[in-house]
């Protein structure tokens, strides 16, 4: 052990790949890797764990098959694809790099990392993905599990998610690239870092085939790397959602298109945590005007940069009026059916804490 730290011998690559024959992991986007396909799993794999994604592409690819189908896909039958994967601006990205590729580039993915980047929801990492895996381009697709090994091989102790630990991990996977297979070399690091190279100090360094190339290995301070710095703090925001039951059906609403959660549907909800005076006051401004109010249990969801903190009511309404014009969400309200909501509606997973209340019995 640790006879060449620090040098780099020339065959680490021949080392991993050879690894990686063996233990790959089978995924379904490894068998047919088309760029469509690879794209697909790229951005659901991002912020999700590969055994959460399976089923979705499994399903999203039956339903939607081609670029094209995609293109002209409703984009709520987009979203129903996605709920509960989170992240909704992922797939509406997806959708709209459709169309773009319909309409300017004849159909076909773009096939260089420079080019793919163009396209909305393309960063960094999924065109060097996309372009590795698919069309053989020499290019390091840096994601956390890159970083994580970087940090462990070379002893890197700055703060890894920093641009800086990102410039030099790049830097270091470009001098150890192969000479061929380019694609397989970047999904080899990612297998490493998800089955192996494992975070929260637990990695499996007797299985790892850098284990006697390792700085961490050898210094004993797997368990301290990667540094990774707390993120800021994140806002705290107080809200009230109401399932509102009228005639039969549940009211809904559509979010705004920019912002949180943009474009999907929702409970009506609204800011603060309203008593049930407050709550009365509020669905009146909805133009509800007799109804029966019920409390229901907290709930909370944890976005990257706000959390929110709900209270809820559950609402049998008698009557609902014209809404009051001055009050811009109650244009926005409409009623669903029971179908409605499994078919149609995507009801994001923030609010999961409220649809799991939701009484089948006051539905049709
Ligand atoms: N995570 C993201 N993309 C991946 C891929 N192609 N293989 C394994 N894990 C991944």
């Amino acid at each position: 052990m640790n006879a060449t730290i620090g040098e780099k011998p020339d065959n680490l690559s021949g080392m991993l790949l050879e690894w990686y024959d063996t233990n790959r992991r089978i995924l379904p986007w490894r068998e047919d890797p088309s760029p469509y396909h690879v794209w697909i799993s790229e951005i659901m794999l991002q912020q999700t764990r590969v055994e959460a994604v399976r089923d979705y592409y499994t399903r999203f690819l039956e339903v939607l098959p081609t670029i094209g189908s995609l293109a002209e896909a409703d984009e709520d039958l987009c979203t129903k694809l996605w709920q509960g994967l989170g992240y909704y601006s992922r797939v509406r990205n997806l959708r709209r790099a459709a169309i773009m590729i319909m309409n300017e580039y004849g159909g076909a993915m773009p096939q260089t990392s420079a080019e793919l980047r163009k396209l909305p929801g393309i960063g960094r990492y999924t065109a060097a993905a996309i372009a590795s895996i698919c069309y053989n381009e020499r290019i390091p697709a840096i994601d956390g599990n890159l970083l994580r090994v970087y940090a462990r091989m070379t002893g890197y102790d700055q703060d890894i998610r920093s641009g800086a630990a990102r410039e030099a991990a790049l830097g270091f996977y470009e001098e150890l690239f192969p000479y061929e297979r380019y694609g397989d070399f970047n999904q080899a690091l990612m297998d490493l870092g998800a089955c192996v190279c494992l975070p929260n100090g637990a990695p499996h360094c007797e299985d790892c085939p850098w284990e006697d190339h390792c700085r961490a290995r050898s210094d004993g301070t797997c368990q301290q790397l990667p540094v990774v710095l707390p993120k800021a703090k994140r806002r705290v925001e107080n809200r009230t959602v109401f399932l509102i039951y009228y005639q039969d059906r549940l009211i809904l609403r559509r979010r705004p298109d920019e912002g949180l959660l943009a474009g999907l549907y929702e409970y009506p909800n609204t800011d603060g945590v309203l008593n049930k005076t407050e709550a009365a006051s509020y669905l009146h401004s909805l133009g509800f005007s007799a109804f029966c109010l019920r409390s229901l249990p907290e709930a909370k969801h944890v976005f990257t940069h706000i959390e929110w903190k709900m209270t809820g009511w559950e609402v049998l309404a008698d009557r609902w009026e014209t809404s009051d014009p001055e009050n811009p969400h109650a244009q926005e309200l409409f009623p669903a059916t029971a179908s409605d909501l499994r078919e149609i509606y995507s009801i994001p997973s923030a609010f999961s804490g409220y649809t799991k209340l939701i009484s089948p019995d006051l539905l049709k």
